[in-house]
């Protein structure tokens, strides 16, 4: 450990700092924690687990960082009774997990009892502790089965994941306060058939239009599904979403800043909350990448939520590129994470009292994942996570700042739990409130989580 290193962990932050005014004292106030299985759970080819799409990319050379896969990842699928005493141990109220769809589904649409099982032993046991379950169904790893057959660029594949939303939701119904169907549908959509920086790797626009529609749409068709089979429970979907500003002083440096949100937001909560796609995405960036649309989609995908599961990291600066779309430029002199991505607390609270603004419709929202990774460090078996916990304080606050200004906000969660595979970045990147050791599998405490814990202590205890 460096000495500046060293100097930084004296001066980290004692408390969990909550002003007496702020929602997180309110008891009806959910404060979880976050993972999602291919993340953590290893185990993938056991008890009839199919490979997956993130099992084929990470094993391709040059894909993930140091060649990493989920292969082991925190081993929690042999670890799980454990992590449940660990959550448990935190007082968190919530905990948000995904299930795994080629561990509980067969190629021919069958129920795998073990996959099942696991997951209603997991839920059960959560439940037992107190800990409400927030479950969502698609957290990227398509079965690589439905991918050899168009993946998400299929319109097929929206039917087959209503059929595994069908399935699972008979399956645990009862057990799940919170479904999510799918997971940043943006990164699917754009990563994983866009860019190509996440599993399957493609590269085209085109690809990217017609997976999100078809992920939107399998969204809108699991949403039926349970609400026939779980109407007790809340359902919703997690969006990844961005905060776009420019330093530039170009009228074209503003239009580009305003062009990044459509592109990151706009494209997604659109359809969702509004019934259509943004025109100007396809007239202004994506000219002849419009998506395939049928009939009768969009007011399948518009169908109401009961709430709306939102996702925030950072802000992105961007200017004009001179041919009418948007370059990103990296600020100088701002605090970054681990992942380089830049501290802005306030691009959250901008973001939510924008959508409350903008979206008649817009339902309840909960903060399904906001985290940093560090390169944190056991240190005589404790780990200091000042900037994380700064970083929690500052994003925390922000949401009471949406709150007061009358946003709808009923939660937050952590990301993570715990380290684990951060996809393309591998185990290196380290966003858990929870250390893993990756060769011994110990899971240590850090201190935010302890900072959290003791919070939720407080809060609880009083009357
Ligand atoms: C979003 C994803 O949902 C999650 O899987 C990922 O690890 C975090 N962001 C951090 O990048």
């Amino acid at each position: 450990m460096s000495v500046f290193k060293k100097a930084l962990h004296a001066q980290v932050a004692e408390t969990f700092d909550v002003p007496p005014d702020s929602v997180l004292w309110r008891r009806d106030f959910l404060l979880g924690v976050a993972t999602a299985a291919y993340q953590i759970e290893g185990a993938v080819d056991e008890d009839g687990r199919l490979p997956s799409i993130w099992d084929t990319f990470s094993a391709t050379p040059g894909k993930v960082l140091r060649g990493d896969t989920g292969a082991v990842a925190c081993d929690h699928y042999h670890r799980w009774r454990d992590d449940v005493d660990l959550i448990a141990a935190l007082n968190v109220d919530a905990y948000r997990l995904s299930i795994a769809w080629p561990r509980v589904m067969d190629r021919d649409g069958r129920a795998n009892e073990k996959g099942i099982a696991f997951y209603r032993e997991l839920l059960q046991a959560l439940r037992a502790r107190g800990i409400r379950t927030s479950v969502t169904l698609y957290h990227w790893d398509l079965p690589q089965h439905l991918e050899d057959a168009g993946g998400w660029c299929n319109r097929a594949t929206a039917y087959r994941f209503a059929e595994y939303a069908d399935l699972v939701s008979r399956e645990l119904a009862g057990l799940v306060d919170f479904w999510s169907t799918l997971n940043e549908p943006w990164c699917s959509a754009m990563h994983g058939y866009g860019t190509g920086h996440h599993a399957p790797g493609h590269t085209s626009v085109t690809e990217a239009s017609a997976a999100m529609h078809h992920l939107l749409l399998g969204h809108g068709l699991a949403l039926q599904a349970l609400r026939r089979n779980d109407p007790a429970s809340q359902k919703g979907i997690v969006l990844n979403v961005g905060r776009g500003t420019t330093d530039g002083d170009r009228p074209e440096d503003r239009r580009a800043a305003e062009l990044f949100e459509l592109q990151h937001n706009d494209w997604v909560l659109d359809p969702l909350l509004k019934g259509s796609y943004p025109a100007a995405l396809f007239e202004q960036l994506w000219q002849g990448a419009e998506p395939p649309v049928e009939e009768g989609d969009l007011a399948i995908i518009a169908a109401p939520l009961d709430f709306l599961g939102i996702n925030y990291y950072f802000r992105t600066n961007v200017r004009g590129d001179g041919n009418g779309g948007y370059v990103e430029v990296d600020l100088e002199g701002v605090e970054r994470t681990q992942m380089g991505w830049e501290v802005y607390p306030e691009g959250l609270a901008h973001l939510l009292v924008g959508f409350h603004e903008r979206y008649a419709s817009l339902p309840p929202i909960y903060i399904t994942e906001n985290g940093m990774a560090c390169d944190d460090e056991v240190m005589d078996g404790h780990v200091v996570d000042g900037q994380r916990i700064a970083f929690l304080n500052r994003h925390l606050a922000a949401v009471d700042r949406a709150v007061k200004a009358g946003v709808d906000v009923r939660g937050y969660y952590i990301w993570s739990l715990m380290d684990n595979f951060e996809w393309a970045f591998g185990y290196e990147r380290r966003f858990g409130i929870v250390h893993v050791d990756y060769a011994t599998q110990r899971r240590t405490v850090k201190r935010s989580a302890e900072l959290v814990r003791d919070f939720l202590a407080r809060r609880n205890g009083r009357s």
